[in-house]
């Protein structure tokens, strides 16, 4: 008997049929994990202001994308949506948080279980500037739907749209501009403390 709500196993279904065609550099980083039998843990589902936006974004996806979208919008309702930050954090508002949101599909916390891959989805509404941040594991950004600009250190910025991937090892300092359209962005995690929350810079960590 299935644990998780069915739209839950469409959308890795979604993620393992995308990333085995079209993405060789996720196959590469967590191919293994991703399409591993996983154990499964049925979380509180939860939601947020910034899920009433989702519905927009099947128009910003491109045609490789759109199923992991659409499976994402079948899905939302039966997520539990989290945020990292909140006010407390600089760089982050009330209008930033009512706006913004992530939730686990692939975690050592759930729903699907691994120690070895976290994958997380998450949402940025159009005009928000996520700061400069940094995280143990390393990282691979997959753009869902609309785009952002993505802003690493050591390397010139990348405007993303549907289907980019960005890459960051370990510890390597990032941030993203969603001045010219929201962003809903696949991030796939692997390394140590995959369930920590990101370093912020030192006066911001308050
Ligand atoms: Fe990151």
């Amino acid at each position: 008997m299935s644990v998780l709500h069915p739209s839950l196993y469409a959308l890795r279904d979604a993620f393992r049929t995308y990333v085995t065609a079209q993405a060789p550099d996720i196959e590469a980083f967590c191919g293994a994990a991703l399409r591993a039998q996983h154990c499964e843990v049925a979380l509180a589902v939860t939601d947020l202001p910034a899920t009433q936006y989702l519905t927009g974004l099947a128009g910003m996806a491109c045609p490789a994308t759109l199923p992991i979208v659409d499976a994402l919008l079948d899905a939302a309702p039966h997520l539990q949506w989290r945020q990292s930050y909140s006010e407390a954090d600089d760089g982050f508002d009330a209008h930033y948080l009512a706006h913004y949101g992530w939730f686990n599909l692939i975690a050592p916390s759930g729903p699907f279980v691994s120690d070895d891959l976290r994958l997380s989805i998450g949402y940025w509404g159009k005009g928000l500037h996520y700061p400069w941040h940094w995280h143990a594991p390393e990282e691979i950004y997959l753009t869902l739907a609309g785009s952002a600009r993505y802003i690493s250190e050591g390397r010139a910025d990348v405007s993303g749209g549907p289907g980019a991937i960005i890459a960051h090892v370990s510890n390597q300092p990032h941030a993203a501009d969603m001045a010219e359209a929201p962003l809903l962005a696949a991030a796939f995690w692997r390394g140590d403390d995959l369930e920590s929350k990101p370093g912020l810079p030192e006066e911001s960590a308050r």
